[in-house]
C-alpha cells in the first residue's frame, strides 16, 4: 500500500514569512491536509536547529503536535532527518567541542528524537545529502562550504553509527538515506548505490534509500528514474520519493502558461509512475501542496508554481494527473 504524503510547512523559510505557522492557524490547510494524505512529513520541524535549539534544551511541540494530528486522522509519519549538514544550530556548529563529545551528542541526539517517537515514525531519513553533487566522494570539509560536521570530524564510520542507534531506539522505523539529484542513474545515485551494500554487508540497519525529487521543466525529466529504484529494490531496500516539486521559470506575469502547467503535470505523473512500477517503492511525498506555503520562490528565483495546488487551492493539472495515476 503506498503512503501518499505531504510536507507540513512550519518553521525554515515559513518563519520568514508574514503570516502565522501555517500548521498551527491556517483552517483550510490543516483540512485539506487530513483529507488528501496518507503520510505527514515535517519540513523543518524535526531538523536539529527547531528541535535541538540548545544543547540541554529539545523543543518537541512542533513535531509532537504533527505525530498527533496524523495519529486523529489516520496518517504515518516520515521523521526527517537526523545527519545532515544543513540547518543545524549555532551552538553545534560554533561549539567547541572534542571528537568524543561529538560522538556523544549525537548519539544523545539520535536516542532522544527517535525514542520520543518511537513506534509512531514509520520512515526516518536518517542521513541526509551526505554525498558531494558531483558523486565524487562524501560531503567532507568546511561546514561552511556544504561539509558535513559528524563525517569531516569523526570519519565515515558514524554514518553506520547513526543508522545503528537509530535502530536501538526505534527497532520498527524504517531507516532511509535520503539525497537530492539521484533520480537517474548517475555518478551520485551510484555512489549510494556502492555505498548501501557496504554497510548492508556489515550489517547496518539501513532500510531505504529515498530520492528527494525536487524537479524543474527546465531540466529533462529523469527517464531512468524507474531503473534507478529498481537497482536499489533489488538489493532488498525499500524505496521512496520523498520532496517532490517540479518548479518552473515564471513568465513575466507570474502565471505559468497551459504549457508549463502540462509539462509539470508530465513530471509528477511519471514519478509517480515510476514509484507504483517498483514493488517496494512504499511512500510518495510532495514537498507541500500548495503554492502558498512552497519553498521554491524563497530559494529559486524567478521560479514557482511548483506544487499541486496554488495558493488559493486551486487544483492544477498535475494534481489530476497524481489522482488519475493513483
Ligand atoms: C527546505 C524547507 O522546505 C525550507 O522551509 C527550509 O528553509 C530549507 O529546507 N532538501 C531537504 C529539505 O532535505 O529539508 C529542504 O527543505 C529542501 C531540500
Amino acid at each position: 500500500d503506498l503512503a501518499v504524503g505531504t510536507a507540513v510547512a512550519g518553521g525554515g523559510h515559513h518563519a520568514e514569512q508574514d503570516y502565522a505557522d501555517p500548521f498551527a492557524y491556517d483552517v483550510e490547510y490543516r483540512e485539506r491536509m487530513a483529507a488528501e494524505f496518507s503520510s505527514l512529513s515535517p519540513e523543518n520541524q524535526a531538523k536539529w536547529e527547531y528541535i535541538h535549539p540548545r544543547r540541554d534544551f529539545y523543543n518537541f511541540y512542533p513535531m509532537d503536535a504533527i505525530v498527533r494530528f496524523a495519529e486523529e486522522n489516520r496518517q504515518v509519519v516520515r521523521g526527517h532527518t537526523l545527519f545532515w549538514h544543513s540547518q543545524n544550530p549555532e551552538w553545534l556548529e560554533q561549539g567547541d567541542f572534542t571528537d568524543e563529545e561529538l560522538r556523544a551528542i549525537l548519539k544523545e541526539h539520535i536516542q532522544t528524537v527517535v525514542g520520543r517517537y518511537a513506534g509512531r515514525v514509520q520512515q526516518w531519513d536518517v542521513a541526509n545529502e551526505i554525498v558531494r553533487d558531483d558523486g565524487s566522494g562524501l560531503r567532507v570539509g568546511p561546514t561552511s562550504e556544504g561539509g558535513n560536521i559528524w563525517i569531516t570530524r569523526l570519519g565515515e564510520g558514524i554514518i553506520a553509527d547513526a543508522f545503528r542507534w537509530a535502530h536501538e531506539a526505534d527497532p520498527r522505523a524504517k531507516l532511509f538515506f535520503n539525497d537530492y539529484g539521484v533520480e537517474g542513474i548517475n555518478a551520485k545515485s551510484t555512489y549510494y548505490y556502492e555505498l548501501v551494500q557496504d554497510l548492508k554487508a556489515q550489517g547496518v540497519p539501513v532500510d531505504g534509500f529515498a530520492i528527494q525529487g525536487h524537479l524543474s521543466t527546465q531540466y529533462g525529466f529523469p527517464g531512468d528514474l524507474q531503473a534507478n529504484l529498481q537497482r536499489f529494490d533489488a538489493l532488498g531496500l525499500e524505496t521512496a520519493v520523498t520532496e517532490l516539486d517540479v518548479r518552473m521559470v515564471l513568465p513575466e506575469n507570474g502565471i505559468p502558461t497551459s504549457a508549463q502547467q502540462a509539462q509539470q503535470a508530465d513530471y509528477y505523473r511519471r514519478t509517480l509512475q515510476a514509484c507504483l512500477a517498483v514493488e517496494e517503492c512504499n511512500s510518495f511525498t510532495i514537498w507541500g501542496f500548495t503554492d502558498k506555503y512552497s519553498w521554491v520562490p524563497v530559494f529559486f528565483a524567478a521560479e514557482g508554481s511548483a506544487t499541486v495546488m496554488t495558493d488559493d487551492y486551486e487544483r492544477k493539472p498535475a494534481y489530476y494527473a497524481l489522482q488519475s495515476t493513483l
